[in-house]
């Protein structure tokens, strides 16, 4: 790891280059103002909206994964996106009773689907979720991604929406290709996974192999009319923590923040593509 100190107005920034994918993270602690609050690795928020549904949020890994999980503990169902650390899971749900029934994929980079290859030793009978285009063998090439075997698949049109329902959780599942192939993200109970289609401030990278800056416009521009059709208080979970516009590092922004201020949900490319 190497890392550098830089100053930023009133707040003392670590900066760390800790990524392969070469994307700089920082953690900040602002001076004066008081400590951005900041979830701990393996540390879970949790919280139930009223209608009998929790949503658990975690941050893992070294590239500051976010992790959500929607739980619906009189039906014993536990969907989880993209899960790093599946040891950390397991063992927190175990505590509370519960354990994983699905896992839903955003798309197959391999620090996505870390988890991966724990979670179907320790529980064989989970239901794995990912869309068709995510699955395709030929993108194992790339050593960006890594192989997941889904026994459930979602197929629909990019930019375009489908249900999933499971033991009373209801979710959307948007397919929003551009980063990576068969990239979704998935929204209900109170959050919108992003996935790295969006961060908190900006929009996830295009120059992978399997990226599509085109496609990736076209996805911001749909999430944007999709966002503004939910409640402007619900979470905007980024699949990375990274920087906000105010320089701290918020696990997560409101929808009606990142509407405001996120770069790429404001950039006049989306005029050029017909969005108002
Ligand atoms: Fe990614």
């Amino acid at each position: 790891m190497e890392s550098a100190l830089d100053s930023h107005a009133s707040t003392y920034r670590v900066r760390y280059e800790t990524s392969p994918l070469n994307v700089s993270r920082y953690a900040y602690a602002v001076g004066s103002i008081g400590y951005v609050i900041m979830l701990a690795e393996g540390e879970f928020d949790i919280y139930d909206d009223g209608d009998g549904v929790e949503v658990w949020i975690t941050q893992m890994g070294n590239y500051m994964n976010m992790n959500t999980a929607w739980v619906n503990r009189s039906t014993g169902t536990v969907a989880i996106v993209d899960p790093f650390d599946s040891k950390r899971w397991i063992e927190a749900l175990e505590s509370e009773g519960l354990r994983p029934t699905h896992l839903l994929y955003t798309h197959t980079h391999r620090d996505h689907v870390e988890g991966y290859a724990d979670m179907i030793k320790l529980i064989p009978e989970i239901k794995v979720w990912g869309h068709r285009e995510a699955g395709m063998s030929g993108l194992l090439a790339h050593a960006v991604f890594k192989n997941v075997d889904f026994t459930n698949i979602w197929n629909n049109d990019a930019n375009t929406t489908v249900g999933w329902s499971e033991g009373g959780i209801k979710l959307g599942i948007t397919h929003s290709p551009g980063h990576a192939p068969g990239h979704v993200t998935i929204h209900g109970h109170g959050v919108y996974h992003a996935g790295d289609l969006l961060f908190t401030a900006h929009s996830g990278r295009v120059d992978l192999p399997g990226s599509d800056p085109m496609a990736q416009w076209s996805s911001v521009l749909y999430a944007r009319n999709l966002l503004r059709t939910l409640p402007k208080e619900w979470r905007l979970i980024p699949g990375h923590r990274y920087d906000w516009i105010d320089g701290t590092t918020p696990d997560w922004v409101s929808i009606e923040e990142a509407l405001k201020h996120n770069f790429s949900l404001n950039s006049s490319v989306l005029e050029s593509l017909g969005g108002d």
